[in-house]
């Protein structure tokens, strides 16, 4: 049987990865032609994008451990519904954001104990791990500019929060050198998707 394979893509908002992803995800159909499954979290499809919404519109109060089983609940959906059966089927899994998005933006973010997050991703993923993790980075303030002036709930936290998040990513990659590849994002589209396609290639 064919080898799946279970990528991610991470990063700040505004750092530009879902459009890499489609970059490749296209990339891999069209030149490759391999099967290729796009999801993402929050909220791929059905109750997930029932959680989505909560988590990015809802306008009362959210405890930060209530988003965070709120992001997991959506995980565990995403995991068992979209992902498992489509590796385990040997196709290439493409997910715009995972386990690493609740370490940086709760964790890191938040300020919420690693190692309990840590424990809970494993259970939302039955431990499925990504092969490879590619982490688009940015400074703030241009990812600021790209997010503009429409945001949702997320979005709206100030600027120390994402630098936050942004050092808990590559405090991420240093952790993981093995699985988890840092990208600079500040350069054009075209140069970027370059370097995606190399660590594509690079995977066993
Ligand atoms: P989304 O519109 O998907 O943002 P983006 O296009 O930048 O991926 O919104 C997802 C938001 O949720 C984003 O601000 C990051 C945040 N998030 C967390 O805080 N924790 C998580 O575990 C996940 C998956 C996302």
């Amino acid at each position: 049987m064919k080898k799946g394979y279970f990528i991610t893509f991470e990063g700040v908002d505004g750092c530009g990865k879902t459009t890499q992803m489609k970059l490749l995800a296209d990339y891999l159909r069209d030149e490759k032609d391999l099967c290729v499954i796009e999801t993402r979290e929050p909220g791929a499809k059905g109750l997930g994008q029932k959680i989505r919404e909560i988590l990015l519109n809802y306008d009362g109060e959210v405890s930060s451990q209530c988003e965070t089983f709120l992001f997991l609940a959506d995980r565990a959906q995403n995991i068992d519904t979209i992902v498992n059966p489509a590796v385990e089927a040997g196709k290439i899994v493409l997910c715009d954001r995972h386990t690493d998005s609740t370490v940086a933006y709760q964790g890191y973010g938040r300020g919420l104990d690693i190692e309990e997050i840590n424990m809970l991703n494993n259970i939302a993923t039955r431990r499925r791990k990504p092969d490879l993790t590619i982490v688009f980075d940015i400074d703030i303030q241009t990812s600021m500019e790209r997010v503009g002036k429409d945001k949702d709930r997320m979005e709206t936290q100030g600027v120390e929060f994402f630098n936050s998040v942004r050092d808990g990513y590559l405090k991420l990659a240093e952790m993981d050198p093995d699985r988890i590849k840092v990208v600079n994002a500040a350069r054009p589209i075209g140069d970027i998707h370059k370097d995606v396609i190399k660590l594509f290639d690079e995977l066993d």
